[in-house]
């Protein structure tokens, strides 16, 4: 079965790259993504390539090459589902804020909805492919609406479907790089020949023994424990870091002698704010509410304690940066660095500096935020507040409420700040004058960096105090 129209539902962080190198390496095949969100796909057709709703190293210039000719961007669902012979489904699957498994069970809503729109308007033969990461045994679901249509059809006859899970390991900010060179490509199934199908557009451009076959119950179980045992690696050096401040090591040798071990491995090892992103949190609590529902209570407490250990870590860097500012921040000027949830990204979802800048604020403190990618909407959307009007400033300092900034220049920021605080790991904070800094910074004058991304020697001569992440030396 060779696949000639492949339609994708979700133009996201994952439906957008994802097809933009599929078919960049297949240019026989026409690629067609979906989306209900018009403006999304408005920037997804933006001539001029920096308004690109995501920003992904990479991304513009494959856009640039197959956009028009086998890449195309519409809100046109049903009429791209009719015309295609693989659709992904590659929509959000955000924790359930309510009603049954609300607060750790994926919402499936979104899912639900495609598989309805795909059962009711594919013709022929249609595979289905899970692109989202899904709770297991979600195919099931998807197979039953879809076979209900085939019931429910006059034309049943000439609809059939296939279902197969073929789950993402992109991170953002290398999403690229991980689509063109993957550690490996999953893909669980039952029917042989729609498993060669997808396997062969794959096999385009990466080698067959990282082409993985398994059950589809495995293939969704194994995207969740990939991302839980990531997430895991990272609350675990961070609990390491909190003790190596308290008993004069230092997390980054630490680091560095464990992931010597080749079993241990070293990478995921970097201690930080506590890790952010759309999906680790997400992923695991559907985790722990499988496993609940399983009723495997000690599995569930086992997995649920890697968001505990990160939650309790990012407020433990906020109660800290207040400590050190003698106990009071209150009326205090804080610069904060990076507001993304990891370099090379401007997604803030589940940012560790959401809930950090919020727990300074709620303490009083003025912020100024600096972010070479978020705009200044996305914080206001974040934090859930607007920033301060320049002439208001009066005001807040006669009130003593907590109030922020947006800034572009960090240079004209350092005027009389009391802290820097370090959160996202741009490569650009590592070229900051600290000399100019602390000229213009208020004495004492404090830096924060939660990422190592200072190397101490640069500041020696500058009369700073310096806390690093783990450094309890
Ligand atoms: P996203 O929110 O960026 O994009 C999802 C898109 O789906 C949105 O643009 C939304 O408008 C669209 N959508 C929702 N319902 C729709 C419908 N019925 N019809 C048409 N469009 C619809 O999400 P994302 O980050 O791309 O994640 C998608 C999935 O991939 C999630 O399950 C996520 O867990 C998984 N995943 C994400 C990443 C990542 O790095 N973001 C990596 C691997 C896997
Ligand atoms: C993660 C996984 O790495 C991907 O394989 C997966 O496909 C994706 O989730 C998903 O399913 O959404 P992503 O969230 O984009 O990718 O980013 P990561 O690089 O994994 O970083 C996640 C968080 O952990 C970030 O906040 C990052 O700063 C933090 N982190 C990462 C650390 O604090 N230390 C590290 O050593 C590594």
């Amino acid at each position: 079965m060779k696949i000639k129209n492949i339609c994708c539902i979700g133009a996201g962080y994952v439906g957008g790259p994802t097809m933009a190198v599929i078919a960049y390496k297949c240019p026989d095949i026409q690629i067609h993504v979906v989306d209900l969100n018009e403006d999304r796909i408005m920037r997804w057709n933006d001539i001029n390539l920096d308004n690109l709703p995501i920003f992904e190293p990479g991304l513009a210039e494959i856009v640039k090459r197959c956009r028009g000719k086998n890449l195309h961007f519409s809100t046109e669902v049903d009429m791209r589902i009719r015309k295609s012979d693989m659709v992904f489904i590659s929509v959000n699957t955000p924790t359930k804020k309510y009603g049954l498994g609300a607060g750790k069970a994926s919402d499936l809503k979104w899912v639900e909805a495609c598989a309805r729109k795909v059962a009711n308007n594919a013709s022929g033969h249609t595979i289905v492919v899970e692109k989202s990461t899904l709770p297991v045994r979600t195919a099931e679901v998807i197979k039953s609406i879809l076979d209900a249509s085939k019931r429910d059809s006059k034309d049943s006859e000439l609809k059939s479907f296939d279902v197969l899970s073929n789950p993402e390991f992109l991170a953002e900010g290398t999403a690229i790089n991980d689509l063109l060179y993957p550690d490996r490509v999953l893909i669980g199934g039952e029917n042989q020949l729609s498993i060669n199908a997808l396997s062969e557009i794959y096999s385009n451009w990466v080698s067959k023994e990282k082409i993985l076959h398994t059950n589809i119950w495995s293939s969704e179980l194994a995207k969740l424990t990939a991302n839980a045992f990531l997430a895991q690696r990272i609350s675990s050096i961070n609990a390491i870091g909190a003790l190596c401040e308290a008993t004069g090591a230092d997390v980054r040798e630490v680091s560095r002698a464990i992931g010597a071990d080749s079993r241990i491995g070293s990478k995921f090892l970097d201690a930080g704010p506590g890790f952010g992103g759309s999906c680790f949190k997400k992923d695991i609590l559907n985790l722990v509410y499988l496993s609940e529902y399983f009723g495997l209570h000690e599995v569930a407490k086992f997995w649920e304690s890697v968001v505990t250990l990160n939650s309790w870590h990012q407020t433990r860097i906020s109660k800290l940066i207040t400590k050190n500012l003698f106990g009071t921040i209150s009326g205090k000027k804080i610069i904060i660095l990076g507001f993304a949830f990891k370099g090379n990204t401007n997604d803030t979802r589940e940012s560790a500096a959401i809930q950090i800048c919020k727990d300074l604020l709620d303490e009083g403190a003025f912020l100024f935020i600096h972010d070479p990618k978020v705009s200044k909407e996305q914080i206001i959307k974040d934090l859930g507040s607007e920033p301060l009007d320049q002439d208001n400033k009066q005001i807040f300092n006669l009130n003593g409420k907590g109030n922020w900034e947006f800034i572009n220049d960090i240079n004209e920021s350092f005027f009389e700040a009391d802290a820097i605080v370090i959160l996202t790991e741009w490569e650009e904070y590592k070229e900051i004058n600290w000399d100019l800094a602390e000229k213009r910074m208020r004495k004492p004058a404090w830096i924060f960096d939660s990422r190592s991304l200072i190397d101490p020697k640069d500041i020696k001569k500058n009369d700073f105090n310096f806390w690093r992440i783990g450094d309890g030396s």
